[in-house]
């Protein structure tokens, strides 16, 4: 992981020459990828910080390719690995903490600057206390631009950037870890559920003006699963044995907001710039019907313990299933690589009750790109 520190400006002339030779291939041809949000999009940045929010030690990993934790929180590849493969991407976006980014080979593909524990507000997670809010997360796209012009300069950064798929998770958490996560919680005394839903989606929109401001034009925007089904509420509120009825009301409140926002932005900018996913209705697909994706149960996670499952993290001492694939939950609240790979399917090629206002094939095979 560390270079030793006598070789490292031979490293970097070395990078230097690589970069410079390959810099108009790379930006010509590759799209570049960039990734903001929570624990179901980061891929290690916490590894990097102090936080007991992280999936840095075994299970977790165990289905990734070299068998190892690295930070996601899935048994093997999550969401954004899988749309970098989609996309022809040779390498996932490595999280912007990861000191390898000194290359710059690496970093013209794009960057992760997901951090889990996060949410659309700065008071979500607090718990988990170091981890990278929203705010920070855009502050480092803007470092990250900084550091792309020194390299190949401000216009060509511009169109990488313009040209470059984004995928932004956030919102989960701020319900479970935030309004929901004790009982009177200050959010919760301070809003009632449809205000508190409406100032999350006015913050949120905030965040995503700033991100078009930043030179994104082309932003995946994921709703939040069904919140109330995950093992971990089933476990802990599960209303008559079912999911918890308070978190799919939430959901049923959040989600359709957000498309709504989404159009609205997008109409003001004046071009489709934000794509609603719609992963409520992706996992409800296989929550109402599990066999027919695969898997043998989505109400008891693979790793855990108790009910479901569904207590507590995913550690070494906790129950694992020898057959992840035919889960739908990898630990209390994270889909399986099997089910991020679902995800992905529809995220690519769904009809438009998934993808708002069009599906991610589409998105990509319609070149002429404006700004
Ligand atoms: C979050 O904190 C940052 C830095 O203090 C601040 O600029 C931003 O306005 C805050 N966001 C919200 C929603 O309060
Ligand atoms: C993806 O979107 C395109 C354009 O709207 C549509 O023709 C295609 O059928 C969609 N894919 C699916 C599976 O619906």
């Amino acid at each position: 992981m560390s270079m030793a520190t006598g070789t490292s400006s031979s490293w970097m002339t070395f990078g230097l020459v690589l970069a410079m030779l390959s810099i108009a291939p790379l930006v010509a041809e590759a799209r570049a990828f960039f990734v903001f949000g929570d624990s179901i999009v980061d891929s290690g940045n916490n590894n990097y910080l102090a936080t007991t929010a992280r999936a840095d030690a075994p299970p977790f990993g165990i289905d990734y390719p070299t068998h190892l934790p690295t930070g996601r929180f899935s048994n093997g590849l999550n969401i954004p690995d899988i749309i970098s493969e989609q996309i022809g991407q040779l390498q996932p976006p490595l999280p912007y903490l990861n000191p390898e980014l000194i290359i710059w080979k690496k970093l013209l593909v794009g960057a992760n600057f997901a951090s889990a524990g996060i949410g659309i507000l700065n008071d979500t997670g607090i718990q988990f206390i170091n981890i990278i809010r929203m705010f920070s997360q855009l502050n480092y796209f803007e470092e990250y631009q900084y550091r792309v012009s020194a390299i190949i300069g401000a216009e060509q950064t511009r169109q990488l950037v313009n040209n470059a798929l984004v995928l932004i998770t956030v919102g989960g958490n701020d319900f479970v870890n935030n309004y929901y996560l004790v009982p009177f919680s200050t959010r919760s005394r301070q809003f009632t559920l449809p205000n508190y839903v409406n100032y999350l989606i006015s913050e949120y929109r905030k965040l995503l003006m700033r991100l078009y401001e930043l030179g994104a034009r082309q932003v995946l925007v994921t709703g939040t699963g069904p919140m109330g089904c995950v093992p971990a509420e089933l476990a802990m509120q599960s209303t008559n044995g079912g999911c918890s009825a308070e978190l799919q009301r939430a959901a049923a409140l959040y989600n359709p907001q957000l498309v709504q926002m989404l159009q609205g932005l997008n109409r003001e900018i004046g071009q489709d710039v934000f794509i609603a996913v719609n992963t409520q209705q992706m996992h409800m697909d296989f929550i109402s019907d599990p066999q027919a994706y695969g898997f043998k149960t989505s109400k008891i996670a693979c790793c855990g313990q108790g009910p479901n499952n569904g207590i507590g993290p995913c550690t070494a001492l906790s129950n694992l299933c020898p057959d992840r694939d035919h889960f739908a939950f990898w630990d209390s609240f994270h889909p399986s690589e099997k089910a991020n790979r679902i995800i992905v399917q529809q995220i690519m090629s769904g009809s438009t009750q998934y993808m708002t206002p069009m599906n991610l094939s589409t998105l990509l095979a319609s070149d002429s790109i404006t700004n």
